[in-house]
């Protein structure tokens, strides 16, 4: 059975890079369907999530290679088969983020309809309705929505909700409409501003992105770039929780303290030090950690994907901290593992309150997803004996080798593939 095998060891000392961001990665992968040519990515991470990515871009004949252990090179044809087919779809349901590019290109796009997932359902409606509002129509049928746009048409778009997604689906679609596009209420995260970045270089007109309103001026012609993606906030975080759970002191090269401030903060109200040097992030932690009460929100929030970090930080800290899910309802499945693990969290509704107690113990558990496999890990680094995450398979589609960069600081992290 493929696992990860974490047992207690020193406080963590030494330096761990960061990759790039895998949520700016697979969009800018997206965004290169706007363009026909030649675009050479780097620092994208090698985890499962950019492999699905390439393989929904190559089903509609783009030709993606691995160019260099952090390079992809992707050449894309000047006729696309507008299409992300269902048992792609359903590996990530990221994949939607095709529909605003192929639309503005192609005019026509087919993406199956994403399911919900391990923390409930994921509506698309907000992109829907935007590219509506851009002069799209949609149809869903067998599965499939089916949109059209023979001239999209620059509007004003408020959401209702600062949508990452949405907000991305209608910048990729607004850069080829026609007239000028204000996107209200945007998502404001970091990997947003990117994807701005790489449009702007393809000759997009975009500005304001990573604030909540975003303009756009629509041109008739973008053309292929080169781009290195923005650092990974959450890959940099676990590496922060787990300095907080195993104690010691690291360097996480390559982290934008910029873009993990509020991070920066809660923690520091916890007990650790951290604090930006030259070319990325220093941290140290030292005794128990304090507790804090913790909501996610959109960026600059607190990230929902930072939430299972916290958990686990809280159910070893001093005292009790009520963690607060304000974007994904019942994200909080992983929470029975940690409970196996001996920690006291009691869940109701969107909260969780957790008591901290001074060791976990360590037990065998199941990775639900990304961000809670990872947290699991780090988890172990605080736990007497040994834990035993099953199903990394989640955690390898957001993180590169995180057993192997865990162990490069010291902690001792194995991960067995049978
Ligand atoms: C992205 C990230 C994910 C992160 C999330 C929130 C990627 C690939 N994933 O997901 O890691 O956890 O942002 O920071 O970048 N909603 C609707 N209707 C819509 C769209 C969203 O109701 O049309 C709701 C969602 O159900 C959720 C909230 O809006 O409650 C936020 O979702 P959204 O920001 O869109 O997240 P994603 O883009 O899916």
């Amino acid at each position: 059975m493929d696992r990860i095998v974490v047992r207690p060891g020193p406080p963590l000392a030494g330096t761990v890079q960061v990759g790039g961001a895998k949520n700016a990665c697979l969009k800018v992968m997206a965004a290169s369907l706007l363009a026909p040519g030649r675009y050479v990515l780097d620092n994208v991470p090698r985890i499962i999530d950019v492999e699905t990515m390439s393989d929904v871009l190559v089903a509609m004949g783009v030709d993606v290679r691995r160019s260099g252990p952090h390079q992809l090179t992707l050449d894309v044809p000047e006729e696309l088969t507008p299409e992300a087919p269902y048992e792609l779809v359903e590996r990530m349901r990221a994949s939607i983020i095709v529909l605003g590019p192929l639309l503005a290109s192609c005019g026509v796009a087919r993406v199956a309809l994403p399911g919900g997932d391990d923390f409930g359902p994921r509506p698309i409606d907000m992109h829907l309705r935007g590219l509506e509002a851009l002069g799209a129509s949609f149809e869903a049928a067998h599965g499939y929505i089916e949109g059209r746009a023979e001239q999209l048409t620059g509007t004003r778009i408020l959401l209702e909700f600062p949508s990452v997604g949405a907000t991305e689906n209608i910048l990729m679609a607004a850069v080829r409409a026609k007239g000028v596009t204000v996107i209200d209420n945007a998502a404001r995260e970091p990997e947003i501003a990117d994807l701005a970045a790489f449009l702007d270089r393809m000759g997009a007109r975009v500005t304001g992105a990573g604030t909540s309103t975003i303009h756009v001026e629509g041109v008739e012609e973008l053309a292929s770039v080169d781009h290195t993606l923005v650092p990974d906030r959450v890959e940099a975080a676990t590496f922060l929780a787990a300095v907080g759970l195993a104690r010691g002191e690291i360097f996480i090269e390559g982290a934008r303290a910029d873009h993990m401030d509020m991070l920066v903060q809660k923690l520091g109200e916890m007990g650790m030090r951290i604090s930006p040097a030259s070319g990325g992030l220093w941290a140290y932690s030292r005794g128990r950690l304090r507790a804090v009460d913790v909501a996610t929100l959109p960026y600059p929030g607190i990230a929902t994907d930072y939430k299972p970090l916290f958990v686990a930080l809280l159910s070893v800290a001093d005292g009790v901290g009520i963690v607060t899910e304000n974007l994904f309802a019942g994200r909080f499945r992983y929470v029975d593992e940690l409970t196996r693990m001996g920690a006291d969290i009691r869940t109701e509704g969107n909260h969780a309150v957790v008591r901290g107690i001074d060791r976990l113990s360590g037990a065998p558990v199941r990775a639900p997803d990304i961000r809670a496999g990872a947290a699991l890990v780090v988890a172990g680094l605080a736990a007497d004996g040994e834990t035993v995450v099953t199903d990394p398979q989640h955690v390898d589609r957001g993180y590169e080798n995180l057993a192997g960069k865990l162990s490069s600081l010291g902690a001792d992290v194995s991960r067995f593939n049978d």
